[in-house]
């Protein structure tokens, strides 16, 4: 039996999992190499505070991802296979790792915000959607 998410240090286990993972996967690693090359060792901290909120509701986290995946539809079209690639990644790390209430949590969350930041790509002016 797996253990449930119950610590800062859980969330920080899920998300390097998570992200090496999405480096080592050809459909959509690109866009954190070469779309927007990210700096890690900023990056994954953010992440560590943002599932925190979610999972925790710790605070913490004072960003927008809803602009940040807007503005990066516009650099690359964000597909509809992009994000099912991206919450099959992370289901499957979650699962891998732990199982209960917050993991199951976790899974639920992703999935509505890969929902609506769908929907909010599909409500961009014409010239920004690009499918
Ligand atoms: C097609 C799927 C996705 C791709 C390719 C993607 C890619 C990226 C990239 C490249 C960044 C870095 C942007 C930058 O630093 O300018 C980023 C940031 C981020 N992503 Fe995603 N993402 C995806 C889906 C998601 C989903 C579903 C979530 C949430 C459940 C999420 C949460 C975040 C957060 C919180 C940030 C940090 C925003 C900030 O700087 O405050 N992403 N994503």
């Amino acid at each position: 039996m797996k253990k449930d998410i119950v610590d800062k240090e859980d969330i920080e286990r899920l998300v390097n999992c998570f992200y090496e993972k999405v480096k080592s996967d050809d459909s959509i690693s690109f866009f954190f190499s070469k779309v927007v090359p990210v700096n890690w060792e900023k990056h994954l901290p953010v992440m560590y505070t943002f599932w925190e909120n979610i999972i925790f509701h710790s605070g913490g986290y004072t960003g927008n991802p809803m602009q940040v995946h807007t503005g990066l539809h516009t650099k690359q079209p964000l597909q509809k296979k992009h994000f099912d690639k991206w919450i099959e990644l992370f289901n499957t790390t979650v699962d891998e790792l732990f199982e209960g209430e917050k993991a199951n949590l976790a899974k639920q969350r992703a999935y509505a915000i890969a929902t609506v930041m769908q929907i909010k790509i599909a409500a961009l002016p014409n010239e920004d959607r690009v499918y």
